[in-house]
C-alpha cells in the first residue's frame, strides 16, 4: 500500500488525476470504476481541465460506477448517473454508451445486481478502481456489516450514511433508504485501488481503515488485503 498524505484538497485532486491519467496512457480502454460523492469532484476537474488541454482522450475508456440510489431515475438530479453526467461524462469525449451505472429503477432489483455482474467481468474487470470511503468505513454503499459482500446486491443504508448524505436534499425523507451497491468481492478484483479522503471528518476513519483491523464493520479495511492499492489522503 502507498499513503499518500498532502496538504490540501487541490493536491489530492491534483495527485488522484494523474493516477488515472497514467492508467489511460498506459491503456487507452481502460475500464475504471468511478465513484459519486463530493471527494471525487475535484479529480473530475483535474481530468475535465486534461481533456480541454488536449492532454487526455477518454473516446475508449469504459467506465463503471460503483453504486446508485434505489427508487431514484436518472433523470433526477440526485441520482448518481446525473451526478456523473454532470461533474465527467458530459465534460469529456466518453462514448455515454461505454459508459455504466446499476439502475436504481430496475423492475427486478435482482436481475439487474446479475447483469451488472456479468457485464464487469464481460469487460474484463476493472483496471482503476476510484473510491471515496463514508464516515463509517463504507465503501460503494458496502455499509458495517458482519460479513464482506461479494457481488452486486441491494443494501440498507445505514442511518450514518443517510444522515451524511442528506445534505443534499431537501429534507430528510427525501434521501433515500436503499441503493444499489457493486460488492466488495467486485471491488477486490479490481487490478489497482485508489481510495480518496479528505478532511478532519475522514481523519479518524481512513486510519482505522489503512493501518485497524481487518472487519466488515469497518468495510474499508479489507483494502489493506489488496497488493496494488493507493491511498491519497487530504488534511484540508
Ligand atoms: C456515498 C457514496 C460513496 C462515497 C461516500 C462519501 O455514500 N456511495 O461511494 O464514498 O458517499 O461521500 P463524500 O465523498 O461526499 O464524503
Amino acid at each position: 500500500m502507498e499513503f499518500i498524505k498532502v496538504k490540501t484538497y487541490e493536491e489530492l485532486s491534483q495527485k488522484a488525476a494523474q493516477i488515472i491519467l497514467t492508467q489511460l496512457e498506459k491503456k487507452p480502454n481502460s475500464v475504471l470504476g468511478l465513484a459519486t460523492g463530493s471527494t471525487p469532484i475535484g479529480t473530475y476537474d483535474e481530468l475535465i481541465k486534461a481533456y480541454t488541454d488536449g492532454k487526455a482522450d477518454f473516446s475508449k475508456v469504459r467506465s463503471v460506477n460503483l453504486d446508485e440510489y434505489c427508487g431514484v431515475p436518472e433523470t433526477n438530479d440526485q441520482s448518481y448517473r446525473y451526478f456523473m453526467n454532470e461533474h465527467l461524462f458530459d465534460k469529456v469525449n466518453i462514448d455515454k454508451a461505454n459508459t455504466n451505472v446499476p439502475s436504481g429503477v430496475a423492475e427486478d432489483s435482482q436481475a439487474e445486481c446479475e447483469r451488472y455482474d456479468k457485464l464487469i467481468e464481460s469487460l474484463g474487470g476493472i483496471d482503476l478502481q476510484i473510491l471515496g470511503i463514508g464516515v463509517n468505513g463504507h465503501i460503494g454503499f458496502n455499509e458495517p456489516s458482519d460479513e464482506f459482500s461479494e457481488g452486486t446486491h441491494v443494501v440498507t443504508l445505514d442511518e450514518r450514511t443517510r444522515n451524511s448524505n442528506a445534505r443534499f436534499f431537501e429534507k430528510m425523507s427525501d434521501v433515500p433508504t436503499k441503493a444499489i451497491t457493486m460488492g466488495i468481492g467486485t471491488i477486490m478484483s479490481a487490478e489497482k485501488i485508489l481510495l480518496l479522503a479528505n478532511g478532519d471528518a475522514k481523519k479518524e476513519i481512513i486510519e482505522k481503515a489503512v493501518y485497524g483491523e481487518i472487519t466488515p464493520n469497518v468495510p474499508a479495511s479489507i483494502l489493506q488485503k489488496h497488493d496494488n492499492l493507493t491511498v491519497i489522503f487530504s488534511e484540508n
